[in-house]
């Protein structure tokens, strides 16, 4: 007999392959009464239901860490030092020009919500690390900035911006 324990890998292997199979009508038209069979159970929120975050507990100069479709998403409260730093940096010197305006919420600039998967190779960078006042990946060296921009090293873009909106002044949604 099968454990509820043991079938959630399945259930969640099957919606990673669900959705990545999107060519595919017929796939995506057997995964639907799967789906909303299921719903709203973890592994449908793993495929890529929104979730919302309570920003209230991270202090300035602090970060969490949150799952979203199996991607785990920083988030940091930066410092005044490091808004300045990603606000004043000339675009030229940025291989992957972004502003951070562009990367951040209006009324929000505190607040730095990226995807933790180096854009190089796909490891977690380490938040509050390296020169930039940023992200360092330890794997080969990447540095990003305070606004998740690439700097140094082998990673060829920015870590990106997940969808994500302010439900409240102190709550996000992401998706
Ligand atoms: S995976 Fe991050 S630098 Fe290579």
């Amino acid at each position: 007999m099968t454990t509820e324990a043991s079938a959630e890998p399945t259930r969640r292997d099957f919606l990673f392959i669900a959705t990545g199979a999107v060519a595919g009508v017929g796939a995506v038209a057997a995964a639907w009464p799967f789906v909303s069979q299921m719903n709203p159970d973890a592994s449908t929120i793993a495929a890529g239901a929104p979730i919302e975050v309570d920003l209230a507990p991270v202090a300035v100069g602090q970060d969490i860490k949150v799952f979203w479709r199996g991607k785990p998403i920083y988030i940091m409260n930066r410092t005044k030092k490091q808004i300045e730093e990603a606000q004043s940096v000339a675009l030229s010197s940025l291989p992957d020009p972004e502003t951070d305006k562009a990367r951040t919420k209006e009324g929000h600039e505190q607040w730095l919500v990226v995807i933790g998967i180096c854009t190089h190779l796909g490891c977690i960078p380490m938040a509050y690390e390296g020169k930039y006042d940023g992200f360092f990946c330890p794997c080969h060296g990447s540095q990003y900035d305070s606004s998740g921009r690439i700097r140094q090293g082998p990673a060829p873009a920015n870590l990106p911006v997940p969808p994500y909106q302010f439900v409240s002044d102190t709550k996000i949604q992401i998706g």
